[in-house]
């Protein structure tokens, strides 16, 4: 019998290519995880089972299982999961992760599964064709009550923006915010992400089964890692203002990231 090929998986190289470097690839944005793993900290409890979607190489499932929560922890790259095998294989919370290879598309498998909760941290669905699908899938696996927080890429950056402005290029300015779909050269490879506004993405995929709890920014007033002439103080305290007003109207959707929390309404 021949196994029979699955659909093409976009992006599936470009990911196995960077996992061994990854994590010293995103340590510039430690300090947007630490706001994230706050917020995981209010919401999940000891004893919680989480389900991880797009985790790579388990940065945020790891943090989680050091809080006493258990993830599944889901990526379509082998080679991200063969990362977060290799952590476990030497940490005391590898009893509460359980690693698998899952695309996001085939997570209907988990089905029969329930989950007290759901993260998605940094864009791991902004490659998704859609996020109709995903919605679903999220609605069928999370318990009524359950909460999803899903951390994308945001469809206009403050930063980007000023930064085209700088550089004289306005035609590209211009563009920022307009743009729903990028290409981002990941290992080598092209990859198609496509950009969101954080109330048009509830709206259109998520209000039919889930209320929004919070919404905000992250990046709107911090410069990204990439920008290196700042004085430290500065970006320090840009950083400390970032925090402090992602959820300000204005600043609201200029992010670099923009950050869902919703919660499953029962059936
Ligand atoms: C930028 S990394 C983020 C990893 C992790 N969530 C984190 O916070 O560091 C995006 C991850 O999403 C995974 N990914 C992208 N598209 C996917 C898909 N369709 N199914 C499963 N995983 C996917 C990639 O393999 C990669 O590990």
């Amino acid at each position: 019998m021949h196994a029979v090929p699955g659909p093409p998986q976009p992006g599936l190289s470009a990911y196995n290519a960077i996992a061994a470097g990854y994590d010293a690839q995103v340590q510039g944005d430690d300090w947007m995880r630490r706001v994230l793993h706050a917020h995981y900290a209010r919401v999940f409890t000891p004893g919680m089972h989480v389900l991880d979607v797009g985790c790579g190489t388990g940065i945020d499932a790891l943090a989680l299982a050091r809080r006493g929560v258990h993830v599944t922890a889901i990526d379509f790259s082998g080679e991200m999961i063969a990362q977060l095998r290799a952590k476990l294989s030497c940490t005391p919370e590898a009893v509460l992760v359980e690693p698998r290879v899952l695309a996001i598309e085939d997570l209907g498998q988990l089905r029969g599964e329930h989950f007290d909760g759901l993260i998605s941290a940094f864009a791991a669905l902004n490659t998704l064709e859609g996020p109709g699908g995903f919605a679903r899938d999220a609605a069928d696996l999370l318990r009524p009550g359950g909460r999803a927080i899903l951390h994308v890429l945001n469809r206009f950056s403050l930063w980007e923006y000023l930064g085209y402005l700088a550089r004289g290029n306005s035609a590209a300015a211009a563009q920022v915010g307009r743009l729903r779909t990028r290409e981002f050269t990941i290992g080598g490879h092209s990859v198609r992400h496509r950009l969101y506004f954080a109330r048009e993405l509830y709206e259109s995929a998520f209000a039919k089964h889930f209320v929004l709890r919070d919404v905000y920014s992250l990046g709107a007033l911090r410069p990204p890692h990439t920008v290196q002439r700042l004085p430290v103080p500065l970006v320090e305290a840009l950083e400390w203002l970032d925090v402090r007003c992602r959820r300000w109207p204005l600043l609201r959707d200029a992010g670099r990231f923009c950050v869902l929390d919703l919660q499953r309404t029962p059936t």
